[in-house]
This record gives structure tokens, C-alpha cells and sequence, in this order.
């Protein structure tokens, strides 16, 4: 049976996403921002962090994956949902669950410039550090994790698990 060892509490995650969003509406006051939530891990963190912000945004989503039913990354990316919105000359938030290796994001970046936003900027709920390959820098932290294959608030492993409120150390 694998086993679930806490990492980050509703509580740890909940004062965080209050003060990332607290940052958020300060940096693009009098801006309206388009987050761009990537699917599908990044859904709990995306409808949490909107209802704590105190500046108007549009929301939009795409679809990366990259790592089956694995815990480790495949190493390539592949879109199965695209922007809907267009976002040419737009400030963008990208809104991420966990940056690992920094491969989705460089990806996601490399995507996004494509359309000629005015500007792009990364929140992502966890930082991970212990594969990063590719120096990406994330603008907005909640938390950073050294190690571990994370599940809960959105996080899954091979779709399970997402539902869980907090986020667990899956071990195998
Ligand atoms: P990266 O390309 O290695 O940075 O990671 C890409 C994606 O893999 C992330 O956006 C997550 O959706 C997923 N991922 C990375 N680490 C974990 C984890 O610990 N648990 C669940 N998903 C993860
Ligand atoms: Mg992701």
C-alpha cells in the first residue's frame, strides 16, 4: 500500500495562497490580468488564489502532459488544450501546480511568447528543486519542496488523489 505522509496542511496552504494573492493584486493594481491555469493539477490552487485577489481577471486554461501514469517526467511536452482567449498584448499570469524539472514551463513560456503578450509572468504552488534541469524563473512561490512525489489539492498520481485538501508525500 503506498503511504501518505503529510507535506503542506489546508492550513500552511491556505495562508499561503493569501499572501501570494495579496502580492498578486498589489504588483497588477490597476491592471487586468489573464491567468492561464494549467490542467490539470493547477484547478484547486487556480479557484482558490482567484477568490482571494482584489483586481479583476480573466481566466483561460491550457493543457500540458508530459508524465503518464509515471512519477517521473517523460522529458517532452505535448498541448491537449490550447489558450481560448487571445492574449496579444495582455499581462498573463501562468498559474502551475508543481514546476519540477522547469521542462512544462520552459515549454508553456516558449507557447504563450507565440502571441505576443505584453507581459508573462509564472505563480506556481510548489516549487520543486530536485530535478530542475532547466533554470526557469518562477515569479510567484507559495511553497518550495525539496524532494518527493507530491498529491492532494489537485495533485495526482495517475488521476488519484486529486481531491485530498492538503498535499501528501506519496510513498511507494
Ligand atoms: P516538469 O516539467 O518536470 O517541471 O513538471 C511538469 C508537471 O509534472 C508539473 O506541472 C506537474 O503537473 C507534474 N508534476 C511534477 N512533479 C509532481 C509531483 O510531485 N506530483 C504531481 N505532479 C507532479
Ligand atoms: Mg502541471
Amino acid at each position: 500500500m503506498p503511504e501518505l505522509i503529510p507535506v503542506l496542511s489546508k492550513e500552511d496552504i491556505e495562508k499561503s495562497v493569501a499572501g501570494i494573492a495579496k502580492q498578486i493584486s498589489a504588483d497588477y493594481r490597476h491592471r487586468k490580468p489573464i491567468l492561464v491555469g494549467v490542467l490539470k493539477g493547477a484547478f484547486v490552487f487556480l479557484s482558490d488564489l482567484i477568490r482571494q485577489l482584489t483586481i479583476p481577471v480573466k481566466i483561460d486554461f491550457i493543457r500540458t502532459a508530459s508524465y503518464g501514469d509515471e512519477t517521473s517526467s517523460s522529458g517532452t511536452v505535448c498541448l491537449t488544450k490550447g489558450l481560448e482567449i487571445d492574449i496579444h498584448g495582455e499581462d498573463v499570469l501562468v498559474v502551475e501546480d508543481i514546476v519540477d524539472s522547469g521542462v512544462t514551463l520552459r515549454w508553456i513560456l516558449d507557447y504563450l511568447s507565440g502571441f505576443g503578450p505584453a507581459s508573462v509572468r509564472i505563480c506556481a504552488l510548489v516549487d520543486k528543486r530536485e530535478r530542475r534541469q532547466i533554470d526557469v524563473h518562477v515569479d510567484y512561490v507559495c511553497h518550495v519542496v525539496q524532494q518527493g512525489f507530491l498529491v492532494g489539492y489537485g495533485l495526482d498520481c495517475a488521476e488519484d488523489f486529486r481531491h485530498l485538501p492538503a498535499v501528501y508525500h506519496l510513498k511507494k
